[in-house]
């Protein structure tokens, strides 16, 4: 029986593993466990809970505004020792989180092959998204198998010298559980706040972006809100501590801005559902609103997810309120705009990207 150990620790690693881990655990000639770090606390038991889902072992390392080297430290400490009990013939692990390196660089060291699921998305700067650009590049270069969610993600690995018959292309399995979340008898006493009026969703976190960055891009949107009387904001706040502290400063008083607690992943799905536009910095949501046919400004100067440019529906809107400012304002006015961005694709595959890690993972597919 082939012994495969998953990890993964933050909201976003979560919702694209645990429709994994489903599937993993239909195949019997699989034995799965499923490890998390808890890089995040409420964020990744919010997603666990809704997947019913209980992990194995649980490191339980988040502490209030913890620094990439504390994450790093903690997670060394604790997963050498679960390899050592558990002996997997792989592991798993999910695009470019603190977790997801520091993992794969101790499965390097102990000499256990990584399966790197997402792999092959790329900026190639290192300051963009950071640190996450250096993780992902990190972790492809320990990595023995790379599902790779798209073609352009697999020509990234290929440019690089990765051995291609060790890339597959599966789809991202966002979409998996993106299939089953979004329902049109869907209610929500925020959604009611927002029904007489056009619903932006925000969302905001980007390490590299705290600070007046961030500052700028809350300025921006405050900006339109009081500009525009049938706008309304929701916005589910990141519980990062420094994420809060700015959205309090900027956004105090402003009552057509409602600032609410992250919400579940099947609430979001379908907040974003029936939003008008999302305005974000998130890399995950870049890949789901898409298909929502949701039109996204992603508040970045970089994306290491083009399909969503290429399909016309996401446009970088980089960080600065005189930048952000007028294109809020243009989708909101200009309704060829807004239609031309609306148009539902959707780049990241058909829903089916778990079963086929699984199908090769057990050998149905050759690895
Ligand atoms: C991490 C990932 C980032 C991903 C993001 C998703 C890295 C380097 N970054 O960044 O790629 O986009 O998660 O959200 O891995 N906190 C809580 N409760 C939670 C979660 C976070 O209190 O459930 C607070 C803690 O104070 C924590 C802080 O948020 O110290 C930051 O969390 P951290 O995982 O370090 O960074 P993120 O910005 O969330
Ligand atoms: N999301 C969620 N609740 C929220 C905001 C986002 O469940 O309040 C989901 C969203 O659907 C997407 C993921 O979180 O799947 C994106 O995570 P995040 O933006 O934190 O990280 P990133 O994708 O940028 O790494």
């Amino acid at each position: 029986m082939k012994n495969i150990l998953i990890v993964f620790g933050t909201r976003p690693e979560a919702i694209k593993m645990c429709p994994l881990v489903k599937e993993l655990k239909k195949d019997k000639s699989i034995q799965t466990v499923v490890c998390v770090t808890g890089q995040h606390r409420e964020m990744l038991d919010q997603v666990l809970h809704i997947f019913h889902i209980e992990p194995d072992y649980d490191m339980n390392i988040m502490i209030q505004n913890q620094t990439l080297s504390n994450i790093t430290m903690r997670i060394f400490e604790n997963i050498q020792k679960i390899i050592e009990e558990e002996k997997p013939d792989i592991v798993l692990v999910h695009g470019d989180t603190t977790t997801a390196f520091a993992v794969s660089l101790v499965c390097f060291y102990a000499g256990i092959r990584v399966g790197h699921v997402e792999a092959g998305l790329r900026t190639y700067n290192l300051a963009s998204p950071y640190p996450e650009e250096f993780n992902r590049q990190v972790i492809d270069l320990v990595s023995d198998i790379y599902f790779a969610p798209t073609e352009h993600a697999r020509e990234n690995l290929v440019k690089e010298g990765k051995p291609t018959e060790r890339i597959y292309v599966t789809g991202n399995t966002v979409i998996d559980a993106l299939k089953t979340t979004v329902r049109s008898d869907y209610e929500n006493e925020h959604l009611k706040w927002a029904q007489d009026s056009r619903l932006i969703l925000l969302t905001a976190h980007r390490r590299e972006n705290l600070g007046d960055l961030m500052r700028n891009m809350f300025g921006a949107l405050k900006r339109v809100v009081q500009e525009f009387p049938d706008i309304k904001v929701i916005y589910p706040v990141h519980k990062n501590p420094l994420v809060r502290e700015i959205a309090d400063e900027v956004f105090a008083g402003t009552d057509r801005i409602k600032m609410i607690e992250p919400l579940n992943m099947v609430d979001f799905h379908n907040f974003m559902a029936r939003s008008y536009l999302v305005l974000t910095d998130s890399g995950g949501i870049q890949e789901e609103a898409p298909s929502l046919g949701k039109p996204v400004l992603v508040m970045r100067n970089t994306t290491e997810r083009p399909e969503g440019i290429e399909a016309g529906t996401i446009k970088l809107v980089g960080t600065q309120e005189d930048r952000i400012y007028p294109e809020i304002k243009k989708l909101l006015s200009d309704e060829k705009v807004y239609e031309e961005m609306s148009r539902a694709v959707n780049p990241y595959g058909d829903g089916k990207a778990s079963e086929r890690i699984v199908r090769i993972l057990s050998g149905k597919e050759k690895i």
